[in-house]
């Protein structure tokens, strides 16, 4: 079978710097990336800057900068974000890089030489906050101001000379890609609007703009700049060295296996995007999921909407993990969340401190007075200690489904319900009151040892710093993190010396 897995974020736009909203996406994907590299998997993640077309031509004008200076500027706000968020990105593509403009060249070329590009004029409606053409349907009025239905942002009337791609021409076959496909676009909820709107009709798509310049140019016309999600789109191509497709990393990891992106850009991944390549004699990639948002009070959060909640700051003020753990943990993947401190930090009081921060502080103490802080020498389970143990082994093909599914939520429920039942193990079993029973005592220790090993070994991929804290007990390190090691029960080597850890998460005073 094949191990090689593929992830990417939607590449940002550095029009202002990133808010939550890009954070959720960056966080989410990383999770999925670090599973599958525990899981065995060769993983190739990647995220990066969305740095042409005329919404940056114009926030660069609007900074009195240069495009690309503003850019250079801007997109290592987010290059920096990606460390604070402590992301296990492979790579970090900018499409200003040349690089990406050989493959973005490239591949218009193939388009031009299949005869999928014509030279046309496009007389229409534009939105530049979102980059999207918008037929008159798709358009309402709003104190006075055309807006479009589907994102609520202000359109433009837009007439010049502009190539097309034959989008039509792919109307059947991608309704034919999807039926073949049936996972390509998840969750099934946004799959079915795709579907309806492929099948009440696709017009050729404008692939050009000839009344601004920051772009890359059409090889054929320089006086035509390439539509820009054409452009970023390639950026997946571009980070595996196409066009050369003999090169190791476009061997190996394409198509995608996954496309994470928010819902708001599901037509370009999910239609444009699969259209482009099958025009292309290109795979498309395997799957697209759409996330919902991060939504602020009952509005999606954006710079636009001045209602962003900075990353950064909630990170200075509780740290990184907790804010990691919240946003898996709270927003049911794939619908809209809304955010709160409040429940920020009853998540980091219930979750991080109590169950999962104590119940490693109390074994490991009461093991540091009992037992000169080793692994005990000797053990032999009951069938108490085999019911706590076995739950992941009886539910390991459950879990690796539910990541290949995307089921966030049921990933970290199945940890919550461990963390509680390891706890409650602990205190059911009293070790304090077996201190005359050697063996029993060892057992109990034991197990809580490895319960404490298999729920950090799950809890990686949402918080990696604190866990591999954790796995330092036992002296595991990243390298050595395996998640098909939960299956076994005796993992740990006996009669070991332990390592002491410190506070993991501090409470929270919350006044309510
Ligand atoms: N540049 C394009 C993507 C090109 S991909 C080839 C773009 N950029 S963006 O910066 O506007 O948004 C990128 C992504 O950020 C969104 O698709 C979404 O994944 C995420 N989010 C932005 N605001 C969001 C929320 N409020 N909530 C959750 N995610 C949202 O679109």
């Amino acid at each position: 079978m094949d191990k090689n897995f593929y992830i990417t974020t939607p590449i940002y736009y550095p029009s202002a710097k990133p808010h939550m909203g890009h954070a959720y996406s960056s966080i989410v994907a990383d999770f999925f990336a670090r599973f599958k590299r525990i899981q065995g998997y060769d993983v190739f993640f990647l995220t990066g800057t969305d740095e042409h077309g005329l919404k940056i031509q114009r926030a660069a004008e609007k900074s009195k900068m240069d495009p690309k200076s503003f850019c250079d500027q801007i997109s290592k706000t987010f290059f920096d974000l990606s460390k604070i968020l402590n992301l296990s990105n492979n790579d970090f593509i900018r499409t200003t890089e040349e690089r990406h403009k050989k493959s973005v060249t490239e591949l218009w070329n193939i388009l031009e030489k299949k005869n999928e590009i014509y030279l046309s004029k496009y007389s229409g409606w534009y939105s530049v906050s979102d980059e999207a053409f918008y037929s008159d349907d798709e358009i309402e009025n709003k104190d006075n101001i055309k807006i479009s239905k589907i994102s609520g942002s202000a359109v433009e009337w837009l007439e010049e000379e502009s190539y097309f791609f034959k989008l039509s021409k792919w109307q059947e076959p991608l309704l034919k890609f999807y039926s073949d496909n049936p996972n390509f676009i998840l969750p099934v909820t946004r799959k079915n609007e795709v579907i309806n709107f492929v099948k009440s009709g696709l017009k050729d798509l404008s692939v050009s703009r000839k009344s601004f310049s920051w772009g890359i140019n059409v090889p054929s016309n320089k006086d035509h700049v390439i539509y820009v999600w054409l452009d970023a789109l390639t950026n997946y191509l571009s980070a595996l060295n196409y066009p050369n497709t003999n090169d190791n990393l476009y061997k190996k990891f394409w198509p995608a296996s996954i496309h994470l992106i928010g819902k708001d850009i599901l037509r370009f991944h999910a239609i444009y995007w699969p259209a482009f390549l099958l025009a292309a004699d290109i795979s498309p990639p395997k799957r697209v999921y759409g996330h919902g948002w991060i939504l602020s009070g009952e509005e999606k959060m954006s710079k636009s909407k001045g209602n962003i909640l900075d990353p950064i700051e909630i990170i200075d003020k509780y740290g990184l993990d907790p804010l990691r753990y919240y946003l898996i943990k709270e927003v049911s993947f794939g619908n809209d969340g809304n955010i709160s401190q409040q429940k920020l930090e009853s998540c980091i009081n219930s979750d991080l401190a109590n169950n999962y921060g104590n119940l490693c502080q109390r074994v490991i103490s009461f093991i540091d007075k009992n037992l000169d802080l080793k692994t005990p020498n000797q053990f032999k389970f009951n069938s108490d200690d085999l019911k706590v143990l076995d739950e992941f082994n009886i539910n390991f093909e459950k879990i690796v489904q539910s990541i290949d599914n995307q089921n966030i939520n049921f990933y970290v429920n199945f940890i919550q319900d461990q963390l509680f039942a390891a706890n409650k193990y602990f205190n059911d079993q009293e070790p304090w009151k077996k201190k005359l029973d050697k063996n029993r005592l060892n057992t109990i220790l034991y197990t809580s040892l490895e319960l404490i090993r298999k729920i950090s070994i799950m809890l990686y991929p949402i918080i990696p710093d604190s866990s591999l804290k954790v796995l330092g007990i036992f002296d595991i390190s990243e390298s050595d993190v395996d998640f098909n090691s939960i299956k076994n029960n005796e993992i740990l080597k006996t009669n070991n010396k332990l390592n002491k850890i410190s506070i993991l998460f501090k409470k929270i005073e919350q006044n309510d």
